[in-house]
Protein backbone atom coordinates (compact mmCIF):
# COMPACT_ATOMS: atom_id res chain seq x y z
CA UNK A 1 0.00 0.00 0.00
CA UNK A 2 1.12 3.71 -0.88
CA UNK A 3 1.24 5.21 2.33
CA UNK A 4 3.48 8.50 2.05
CA UNK A 5 0.05 10.55 1.92
CA UNK A 6 0.35 11.45 5.73
CA UNK A 7 -2.84 12.84 7.72
CA UNK A 8 -2.77 14.34 10.82
CA UNK A 9 -6.17 14.16 13.00
CA UNK A 10 -7.67 16.67 15.62
CA UNK A 11 -10.00 16.44 17.89
CA UNK A 12 -11.63 17.17 21.19
CA UNK A 13 -14.08 14.13 21.89
CA UNK A 14 -14.78 10.51 21.89
CA UNK A 15 -12.65 9.73 18.71
CA UNK A 16 -14.97 7.85 17.02
CA UNK A 17 -14.63 9.40 13.58
CA UNK A 18 -10.60 8.73 14.37
CA UNK A 19 -11.63 5.39 14.66
CA UNK A 20 -13.50 4.44 11.88
CA UNK A 21 -10.73 6.51 9.62
CA UNK A 22 -8.27 4.29 11.45
CA UNK A 23 -10.03 1.06 10.66
CA UNK A 24 -10.54 1.92 7.26
CA UNK A 25 -7.01 2.15 6.78
CA UNK A 26 -6.07 -0.49 8.12
CA UNK A 27 -8.20 -2.61 5.98
CA UNK A 28 -6.12 -1.09 3.19
CA UNK A 29 -9.43 1.00 1.63
CA UNK A 30 -7.37 4.40 2.16
CA UNK A 31 -3.38 4.78 0.84
CA UNK A 32 -2.90 6.76 4.05
CA UNK A 33 -1.13 6.75 7.41
CA UNK A 34 -2.36 8.60 10.08
CA UNK A 35 1.18 10.53 11.14
CA UNK A 36 -0.49 12.18 14.46
CA UNK A 37 -3.33 12.66 16.50
CA UNK A 38 -3.41 15.60 18.65
CA UNK A 39 -6.11 16.76 21.25
CA UNK A 40 -7.04 20.07 22.72
CA UNK A 41 -8.51 17.83 26.04
CA UNK A 42 -6.20 15.57 27.84
CA UNK A 43 -9.02 13.03 28.59
CA UNK A 44 -10.29 12.63 25.37
CA UNK A 45 -11.01 9.30 23.70
CA UNK A 46 -9.50 9.98 20.27
CA UNK A 47 -6.14 10.21 22.16
CA UNK A 48 -6.50 6.78 23.97
CA UNK A 49 -7.97 5.30 21.15
CA UNK A 50 -4.75 6.65 18.48
CA UNK A 51 -2.47 5.21 21.68
CA UNK A 52 -4.17 1.39 21.50
CA UNK A 53 -3.21 1.91 17.60
CA UNK A 54 0.68 2.55 18.16
CA UNK A 55 -0.01 6.08 16.45
CA UNK A 56 1.78 9.63 17.99
CA UNK A 57 -0.72 11.45 19.95
CA UNK A 58 -0.68 14.64 21.75
CA UNK A 59 -2.54 16.56 23.74
CA UNK A 60 -1.84 20.02 23.57
CA UNK A 61 -3.36 22.76 26.00
CA UNK A 62 -5.69 25.42 23.79
CA UNK A 63 -4.71 28.14 26.09
CA UNK A 64 -7.20 30.72 27.98
CA UNK A 65 -9.98 30.68 25.33
CA UNK A 66 -12.87 28.67 25.33
CA UNK A 67 -14.16 28.80 21.06
CA UNK A 68 -10.32 28.90 20.31
CA UNK A 69 -6.60 28.50 20.78
CA UNK A 70 -4.92 30.61 21.95
CA UNK A 71 -1.26 32.29 19.73
CA UNK A 72 1.25 29.84 21.49
CA UNK A 73 -1.48 27.23 21.16
CA UNK A 74 -1.89 28.15 17.79
CA UNK A 75 1.76 27.67 17.62
CA UNK A 76 2.24 24.28 19.22
CA UNK A 77 -0.86 22.88 16.93
CA UNK A 78 1.06 23.82 13.80
CA UNK A 79 4.66 22.98 14.87
CA UNK A 80 3.19 19.36 15.68
CA UNK A 81 1.60 19.08 12.41
CA UNK A 82 4.62 20.43 10.68
CA UNK A 83 6.55 18.28 12.51
CA UNK A 84 4.30 14.94 11.25
CA UNK A 85 4.79 16.49 7.53
CA UNK A 86 0.99 15.99 7.13
CA UNK A 87 -0.69 16.45 3.81
CA UNK A 88 -3.76 16.41 5.26
CA UNK A 89 -5.58 17.35 8.63
CA UNK A 90 -8.93 15.51 9.35
CA UNK A 91 -10.73 17.36 12.00
CA UNK A 92 -13.08 14.61 13.83
CA UNK A 93 -14.48 16.75 16.77
CA UNK A 94 -12.89 19.22 16.89
CA UNK A 95 -14.49 22.05 19.13
CA UNK A 96 -12.27 24.72 18.45
CA UNK A 97 -12.87 27.49 15.77
CA UNK A 98 -9.33 27.64 13.66
CA UNK A 99 -7.81 30.66 12.97
CA UNK A 100 -5.12 33.04 10.84
CA UNK A 101 -1.94 31.23 11.26
CA UNK A 102 -3.49 27.74 11.16
CA UNK A 103 -4.88 28.23 7.96
CA UNK A 104 -2.56 30.11 6.63
CA UNK A 105 -0.14 26.99 7.30
CA UNK A 106 -2.28 24.60 5.97
CA UNK A 107 -4.88 26.10 3.05
CA UNK A 108 -6.80 23.71 1.00
CA UNK A 109 -5.18 20.95 3.45
CA UNK A 110 -7.99 21.13 6.64
CA UNK A 111 -11.08 19.55 6.42
CA UNK A 112 -13.83 18.71 9.14
CA UNK A 113 -16.98 16.78 9.62
CA UNK A 114 -20.33 18.02 10.96
CA UNK A 115 -23.12 16.54 11.98
CA UNK A 116 -25.83 18.38 9.36
CA UNK A 117 -26.39 19.24 6.35
CA UNK A 118 -24.49 22.21 5.56
CA UNK A 119 -25.47 25.45 5.59
CA UNK A 120 -28.78 24.24 7.84
CA UNK A 121 -27.21 24.00 12.17
CA UNK A 122 -23.66 25.39 11.77
CA UNK A 123 -22.13 25.76 15.08
CA UNK A 124 -22.81 23.20 18.52
CA UNK A 125 -25.22 20.87 19.05
CA UNK A 126 -26.50 20.51 15.44
CA UNK A 127 -28.30 17.30 15.91
CA UNK A 128 -30.28 19.33 18.73
CA UNK A 129 -30.70 22.20 16.41
CA UNK A 130 -32.41 20.13 13.72
CA UNK A 131 -34.47 18.62 16.09
CA UNK A 132 -35.44 21.82 17.47
CA UNK A 133 -36.43 23.11 14.49
CA UNK A 134 -38.68 20.34 13.60
CA UNK A 135 -37.06 19.30 10.18
CA UNK A 136 -37.58 15.57 8.51
CA UNK A 137 -33.99 14.80 7.34
CA UNK A 138 -30.29 15.95 8.39
CA UNK A 139 -27.11 14.18 7.96
CA UNK A 140 -23.64 14.85 8.05
CA UNK A 141 -21.03 16.98 5.80
CA UNK A 142 -17.90 16.96 4.73
CA UNK A 143 -16.08 19.80 3.79
CA UNK A 144 -13.36 22.12 3.60
CA UNK A 145 -12.25 24.44 6.10
CA UNK A 146 -11.85 28.10 6.11
CA UNK A 147 -12.39 31.28 7.94
CA UNK A 148 -15.93 30.96 8.49
CA UNK A 149 -17.82 28.45 11.06
CA UNK A 150 -18.50 25.38 9.57
CA UNK A 151 -18.44 27.39 6.01
CA UNK A 152 -16.08 25.99 3.40
CA UNK A 153 -16.76 24.17 0.27
CA UNK A 154 -18.72 21.01 0.65
CA UNK A 155 -16.91 17.93 -0.45
CA UNK A 156 -19.78 15.23 0.65
CA UNK A 157 -23.06 14.82 2.25
CA UNK A 158 -25.22 11.65 3.41
CA UNK A 159 -28.55 12.31 4.70
CA UNK A 160 -30.05 10.75 7.76
CA UNK A 161 -33.76 10.74 8.58
CA UNK A 162 -35.03 12.72 11.58
CA UNK A 163 -38.00 10.44 13.68
CA UNK A 164 -40.94 11.46 15.67
CA UNK A 165 -39.58 9.44 18.61
CA UNK A 166 -36.16 10.97 18.04
CA UNK A 167 -33.62 12.44 21.27
CA UNK A 168 -31.14 14.25 20.89
CA UNK A 169 -29.09 11.41 21.70
CA UNK A 170 -31.11 8.95 19.05
CA UNK A 171 -30.82 11.27 16.36
CA UNK A 172 -26.55 12.14 16.95
CA UNK A 173 -26.32 8.48 16.91
CA UNK A 174 -28.06 7.69 13.68
CA UNK A 175 -25.61 11.50 12.61
CA UNK A 176 -22.81 9.41 13.87
CA UNK A 177 -23.43 6.28 11.83
CA UNK A 178 -23.54 8.04 8.66
CA UNK A 179 -20.17 9.67 9.78
CA UNK A 180 -18.67 6.93 10.08
CA UNK A 181 -19.13 5.80 5.87
CA UNK A 182 -19.08 9.68 4.33
CA UNK A 183 -15.71 10.71 5.64
CA UNK A 184 -13.19 7.70 5.12
CA UNK A 185 -14.92 7.80 1.42
CA UNK A 186 -14.26 11.28 1.13
CA UNK A 187 -10.71 10.87 3.10
CA UNK A 188 -10.00 8.03 0.35
CA UNK A 189 -10.15 10.66 -2.23
CA UNK A 190 -8.37 13.29 -0.81
CA UNK A 191 -5.27 11.08 -0.62
CA UNK A 192 -5.72 9.85 -4.17
CA UNK A 193 -5.56 13.25 -5.21
CA UNK A 194 -8.97 12.98 -7.10
CA UNK A 195 -10.69 15.82 -5.19
CA UNK A 196 -10.81 19.76 -6.91
CA UNK A 197 -12.05 22.95 -6.36
CA UNK A 198 -13.54 25.52 -8.05
CA UNK A 199 -14.49 28.39 -6.49
CA UNK A 200 -17.31 27.03 -3.65
CA UNK A 201 -17.62 23.78 -5.59
CA UNK A 202 -15.81 20.80 -5.21
CA UNK A 203 -15.57 18.32 -7.95
CA UNK A 204 -14.93 14.18 -8.12
CA UNK A 205 -12.75 13.39 -10.61
CA UNK A 206 -13.58 9.64 -10.62
CA UNK A 207 -17.71 10.78 -10.67
CA UNK A 208 -19.59 11.36 -14.02
CA UNK A 209 -22.95 12.26 -12.40
CA UNK A 210 -22.54 12.41 -8.28
CA UNK A 211 -20.14 12.79 -5.36
CA UNK A 212 -18.96 9.75 -3.35
CA UNK A 213 -18.02 6.98 -5.71
CA UNK A 214 -16.34 4.95 -3.17
CA UNK A 215 -18.58 3.19 -1.41
CA UNK A 216 -17.28 0.31 1.27
CA UNK A 217 -18.86 -2.38 1.55
C1 LIG B 1 -19.18 14.30 15.47
O1 LIG B 1 -20.59 14.14 15.44
C2 LIG B 1 -18.78 15.50 14.64
O2 LIG B 1 -19.58 15.69 13.51
C3 LIG B 1 -18.99 16.62 15.62
O3 LIG B 1 -18.50 16.10 16.84
C4 LIG B 1 -18.71 14.70 16.87
C5 LIG B 1 -17.39 14.04 17.22
O4 LIG B 1 -17.57 12.68 17.45
N1 LIG B 1 -18.28 17.78 15.22
C6 LIG B 1 -18.77 19.00 15.38
O5 LIG B 1 -19.84 19.24 15.89
C7 LIG B 1 -17.85 20.12 14.87
N2 LIG B 1 -18.58 21.30 14.63
P1 LIG B 1 -16.32 11.70 17.59
O6 LIG B 1 -15.36 12.33 18.58
O7 LIG B 1 -16.92 10.44 18.12
O8 LIG B 1 -15.68 11.55 16.23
Amino acid sequence: MNSSFRIGVVGSGKGSNFVALADAIAAGKIPAEIAVVLSDVESAGILAHARDRKIPAQFIPPGKFRTKLDEEAERAFVSALQSAKVDLIVLAGFMRVLKGDFLRAFAGHIVNIHPSLLPSFPGLEAWKQALDHGVKVTGCTVHFVDAGVDAGPIIAQQTVPVFENDTPESLHRRIHAAEHELYPQCVVALARGEISVAGRRVIWKKSQTCSNPYIFT
